[in-house]
């Protein structure tokens, strides 16, 4: 009984806190979901912390990650793309180390004096000694983003899954630049979610999941109404070089089976499910 209720007030006090792991997304990066609504709980694995993406006192995107399988779930922003150049160096969120001794920002590892950066997320390491062919993937890609410290704080290791390089280099890349560009033409404002449904492989003696599927789901406003969404999705397979495109509905049910019967909702009701 008293473990119960300082189970309570613990986490009243949790939800107090401002800083970059947060304790729910409908008050803290609030901003990067339409209509403040994230997606349903069912896509939430067990070990998950929830971090405001931020860097240069600002925060750019929001990122589900799974502790556990040391990748993200999805990251949630708004579409606004741009060039600028790429960051030369991975971040990683030191929050996911201890929340209380460190401060908001990602940080590169290097200024963290922890031995325990690895023990809740992925490392540099994980990536470069993978034997797999795969790339760093971003969910939330440098070029969907418009300033040059936004592209930059893509480059967070939460941000990034084991993507098999010929879809990441391929069919994936032409979604994210062509038909992305193509679809929101006329759209004033559109809202993204891009996620990995987690497989069965890993890389880095099984530290870090390797995704089966790579997802992603826009809803476009014109003025504030939400006029039209679409989805993708893509096998992350050694190889696989297709991009399946769909409506926002059909990627839900999709979603809905990979993820063992629990219905997903991706957005607001408000985005046309076909
Ligand atoms: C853009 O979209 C239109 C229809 O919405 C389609 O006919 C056209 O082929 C697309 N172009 C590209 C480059 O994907
Ligand atoms: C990682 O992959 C290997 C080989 O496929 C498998 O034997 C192991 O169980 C996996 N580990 C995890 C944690 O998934």
């Amino acid at each position: 009984m008293l473990g119960l209720l300082l189970l309570q007030v613990l986490a009243s006090c949790l939800c107090l806190g401002h800083s970059e792991v947060v304790t729910s997304f409908t008050t803290a990066c609030a901003q990067f979901f339409y209509e403040k609504t994230p997606p349903s709980d069912t896509l939430r694995p067990t070990n998950a912390a929830r971090i405001c993406q931020r860097l240069s006192n600002k925060y750019h995107f929001a990122t589900l990650y799974d502790k556990t399988r040391r990748i993200p779930v999805y990251s949630a922003y708004i579409y606004k793309p741009g060039h600028g150049y790429r960051y030369n160096s991975w971040f990683i969120e030191p929050q996911l180390i201890d929340k209380k001794s460190y401060g908001k920002e990602m940080a590169e590892p290097w200024t963290i004096h922890s031995a325990n950066i690895g023990e809740n997320q992925a490392v540099e390491n994980d990536y470069s000694s993978a034997v797999m062919p795969v790339d760093r993937g971003h969910l939330c890609p440098s070029g969907h983003l418009y300033e040059q410290t936004s592209r930059w704080a893509t480059f967070t290791l939460t941000n990034i899954v084991p993507q098999y390089s010929t879809l990441n280099q391929g069919a994936w890349s032409v979604y994210e630049d062509t038909t992305m560009r193509n679809k929101t033409d006329g759209c004033d404002k559109t809202y993204v979610i891009t996620g990995a449904v987690p497989g069965n492989t890993n890389i880095s003696n099984g530290r870090v999941n390797i995704p089966s599927h790579i997802w992603s789901a826009a809803c476009c406003l014109v003025g504030t109404n939400p006029t039209r969404a679409w989805g993708a999705i893509a096998k992350n397979e050694r190889g696989n070089n297709q991009v399946t495109n769909l409506n926002l509905g059909r990627l839900e049910t999709k979603l809905s089976e990979l993820y063992g019967g629990k219905v997903v909702t991706l957005f607001n009701n408000a985005c046309p499910r076909q």
